[in-house]
């Protein structure tokens, strides 16, 4: 993998921004064009065969699309990168540029839901079965004893969503050499900032680009890190057929957030700790899940394997009544799906998703009814707290 040359955030500001645009502007441009022209039918040959450096077609490549590529890659450490028009668009290619049909899948259940769906819809089709760990398992263990001949990929998040368990990098990493399968990762609650797979040993890293690498709620994408044969294949078989492409507009945005990604980092990081001490000695609350917390099970692999511990916590409330009290008493959070934007913004599932079916069926398709996660945002945490501190007192 390539070397990190400077720290993250040089590396953030001023990589994969080429230089040499016409006027050399502070910002790369916004390439907003579907195709590119030829001067001639030679020069049109050599460009489309790759005998000439320069683009064709932007679902194949764009050159904003590119620096947004590029700066990914150098952040994570990985000889490449291909983005994608959403995090779900760029799991799926992975996926189905890895497997065939008879494959087998090994996954972690604390997973985001959209994942997990295409799992169990999509790959169960193509008659590619997963089985499932949890990250509270002895996971030395319970792996190797769940892969077979057929087995070819194993999955996971740490931390995961909305769990915010903890899996140890180094660990799956071995076990994936040992065996010879491919180990991915959906590093979207990390972000590089915080832990850098591809150097612990990882296959692929993939992200939710709409999430902190934008950071402001305002574009929806994915990008996939790895060795540069991979993204090479991920590019000519997945983004060629299967078309789900960045559009220049929103790499541009994500070119934008990632130059800030370290200074945002910290805020959240930051802003998460206050907050998680903040309900931990909360008489209302029960149980709070951040792997900043001493007493999180996976508090010291996070410690080694991260370098701060995220701007996401999850936490409990007696009932769903009471989550239900909690989030309407809020006024500065937000009630939403997604994360790691600018606001502070908390989401209750069972009451959101599945507010017809009862807690215990809830719990069977994995979802914990009673838990509240919070996405802290860039807002001064005081405030937050103070927010958080009048809506529990209506519970
Ligand atoms: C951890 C994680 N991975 C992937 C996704 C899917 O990303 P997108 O919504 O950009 O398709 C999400 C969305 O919430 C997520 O939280």
């Amino acid at each position: 993998m390539k070397k990190k040359r400077y720290g993250f955030g040089t590396e953030a500001v001023h990589g994969g921004e080429e230089k040499g645009f016409l006027y050399n502007p502070a910002s790369t441009p916004i390439y907003q064009t579907s195709t590119f022209f030829f001067s001639d039918m030679q020069e049109a040959a050599e460009v489309n065969q790759g005998r000439k450096e320069g683009f064709v077609y932007t679902r194949i490549g764009n050159p904003t699309i590119k620096a947004f590529e590029d700066k990914m890659a150098i952040l994570e450490g990985g000889e490449a990168a291909q983005a994608f028009s959403s995090g779900m668009a760029a799991i799926s290619a992975v996926l189905l540029e890895i497997l065939r049909p008879g494959d087998e899948i090994i996954s972690s259940s604390h997973i985001y839901g959209g994942a997990r769906s295409f799992f169990d819809n999509i790959l169960r089709k193509l008659d590619c079965p997963v089985r499932y760990f949890s990250p509270l398992e002895d996971l030395k263990k319970k792996i190797p004893a769940l892969i077979t001949k057929k087995t070819r990929l194993i999955f996971f998040e740490t931390p995961s969503n909305p769990e915010l368990s903890i899996i140890d990098l180094k660990l799956i990493s071995g076990i994936a050499r040992k065996h010879k399968i491919v180990s991915v990762i959906d590093n979207t609650f990390a972000t590089p900032y915080l832990q850098r797979p591809l150097v612990s040993g990882i296959d692929c890293v993939i992200h939710s680009a709409t999430k902190y690498i934008g950071g402001h709620g305002d574009a929806i994408g994915g990008v996939v890190a790895g060795s540069g044969d991979f993204i090479a294949r991920l590019r000519k078989n997945m983004l060629l057929n299967l078309g789900a492409c960045a559009s220049p507009f929103n790499a541009w945005l994500f070119l934008r957030g990632l130059k800030t990604l370290h200074v945002r980092m910290e805020h959240h990081c930051r802003s998460a700790e206050k907050i998680a001490d903040f309900l931990k000695r909360h008489p209302k609350v029960k149980g709070v899940l951040f792997p900043g917390l001493k007493d999180h099970p996976g508090h010291a692999v996070a410690k080694r394997q991260m370098s701060a511990f995220g701007g996401m916590v999850s936490f409990g409330l007696p009932g769903r009544s009471s989550c239900r009290r909690f989030i309407d008493n809020l006024h500065i959070c937000r009630l939403g799906v997604s994360l790691g934007d600018t606001e502070t913004i908390v989401l209750n599932s069972a009451l959101m998703f599945h507010s017809e079916i009862s807690d215990a069926a809830c719990r069977r398709l994995g979802i914990e009814p009673t838990l509240i996660r919070i996405s802290t945002g860039l807002e001064d945490p005081e405030d937050i707290i103070e927010d958080m501190k009048t809506a529990l007192k209506a519970v």
